[in-house]
């Protein structure tokens, strides 16, 4: 038996310069292949990295990640104990939704293999387009928020993305109260 890290850094490797979508060949500097606790409970599911996750090949560095961490610590969850990862590995140019395409294949290579081998019992999808990638269907976030839902053995809460939050500042109690819910269904695994 491998254990997890092993098992992550072999994806890791196998898939470092990776060119199996478009996104391998319009500009990133690094794949942002995920951080964080590998045996959480909670793990976070972004979208698509930005800027400077390219640069820094970290998920969430950006301002949108410190809206992440503080919201999360608002809602008594400390981000060095989740994984956080995204739907794509490699940043779409002009920070652009990541294609029907681009998701279907990196999250079949990438991320599916990496939820196999944490095995989280929660996941927190943030915004549309991770929930979308995660069940392969289109929803509205607006209705699908804060909701508790089943995928294979995983129980999954989505919530908005932090940038739409920062867009959007009305909504940001909504999605401290979806973190809220996650963190009080998290405690039952302890
Ligand atoms: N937005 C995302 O969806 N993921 C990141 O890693 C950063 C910003």
């Amino acid at each position: 038996m491998i254990t997890k890290k092993t098992a992550l850094d072999n994806l890791y490797k196998k898939y470092s310069q990776c060119f199996s979508c478009p996104l391998g060949g319009l500009g990133r500097k690094n794949i942002v292949f995920g951080s964080g606790n590998i045996d959480c409970i909670i793990m976070l599911i972004g979208e698509g990295p930005g800027k400077q996750e390219d640069e820094q090949g970290i998920p969430f560095v950006g301002r949108s990640g410190q809206l992440l961490t503080k919201l999360l610590s608002i809602a008594g969850i400390n981000r060095n104990a989740l994984f956080i990862a995204n739907i794509v590995k490699c940043r779409p140019p002009e920070n652009r939704k990541p294609a029907y395409e681009e998701i279907s294949v990196c999250t079949k290579l990438i991320l599916f293999e990496q939820i196999k081998i944490i095995k989280p019992k929660i996941i927190c999808t943030l915004g549309s387009t991770a929930l979308e990638g995660l069940l392969n269907k289109k929803i509205k976030i607006t209705q699908e928020r804060g909701t508790i839902q089943k995928w294979n053995e995983y129980i999954v809460v989505p919530t908005f993305h932090p940038a739409y939050i920062l867009r959007n500042p009305q909504e940001t109690q909504k999605c401290i109260d979806d973190f809220i819910l996650i963190e009080k269904i998290s405690e039952s695994f302890l």
